[in-house]
């Protein structure tokens, strides 16, 4: 385990961390092509720089990937080749994000008692990202979100393109992964809401049970439309050239 500040208390945790990773989805934002998740920045598999950004953290013990179907052995071969600090293993996803965040779930051994859920396509999510979430669910919140401030200004609009009006921006916040969890509240969030939300907090909100947000990270966007695999392209050729990877 890592002894930074963030980190340092976490090394006295007696359950394990795991991250399930859902990386089943199509993209069909970002075109034609392979998964999402198995199309290549830099020449490595978006799923290869997710998985090996979360073992880099050093909080993370145990990663479930919920994988395309029709390619599990061959994304289990992937991750086996990297040699990660963290035990890997491979599911398949389901229908829906949060199908394939579920099946992962199902899986988890007895010991684990923190979740991060992180989405395959936030690649180059930053070590700190992840060890704030870890550090702050183990500090006691139920729920963790790593989280923005929203740039552009925001308006409501109805279905005839019609500004219905402009929205406070300052009470916003672009939510991205990982997001974090005491594992029986995600458990209990799976089992009993029905909502078709696009994040797991989403569903323990609906429960009532507190989210914390804690600072994100610029560099962990999810990549979905090809102008994100331009700028994670840029960031991946800047990392290289001063010897960060
Ligand atoms: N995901 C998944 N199972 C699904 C759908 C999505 O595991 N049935 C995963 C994706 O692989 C991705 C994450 O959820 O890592 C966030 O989803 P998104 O960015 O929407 O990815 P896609 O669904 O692949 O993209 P699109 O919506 O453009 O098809
Ligand atoms: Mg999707």
């Amino acid at each position: 385990m890592a002894s930074s500040d963030a980190t340092g208390d976490l090394s006295q945790r007696s359950g394990r961390t795991a991250v399930l990773v859902p990386a089943a989805g199509r993209g069909e934002r970002l075109g034609p092509g392979a998964p999402k998740a198995l199309r290549t920045l830099g020449g490595v598999p978006m799923l290869v720089h997710a998985v090996r950004a979360l073992a880099a953290s050093r909080v993370v013990d145990l990663v479930v990937v919920a994988a395309p179907e029709d390619s599990l052995d061959s994304v289990a071969a992937m991750l086996d080749e990297q040699g990660l600090g963290a035990d890997v293993s491979v599911v398949a996803g389901g229908d829906t994000r949060q199908d394939s965040v579920a099946r992962a779930l199902l899986t988890l051994p007895s010991d684990v008692d923190i979740v991060l859920v992180h989405d395959a396509a936030r690649p180059l999510v930053p070590e700190q990202v992840v060890t704030s979430v870890v550090a702050a669910v183990a500090a006691g919140h139920p729920a963790v979100i790593p989280v923005l401030p929203v740039v552009d200004t925001i308006k409501e609009v109805d279905a005839s393109a019609m500004v219905v009006r402009t929205v406070d921006r300052e009470v916003l916040r672009a939510v991205q992964t990982p997001q974090g969890f005491q594992r029986a509240v995600l458990q209990q969030a799976h089992a009993e809401s029905d909502l078709g939300t696009t994040d797991d907090a989403g569903l323990v909100e609906a429960l009532g049970v507190p989210v914390f947000c804690v600072a994100g990270h610029e560099e962990a966007f999810k990549v979905t439309r090809p102008i994100d695999v331009v700028m994670a392209e840029a960031i991946l050729a800047r990392r290289r050239a001063s010897g960060a990877v």
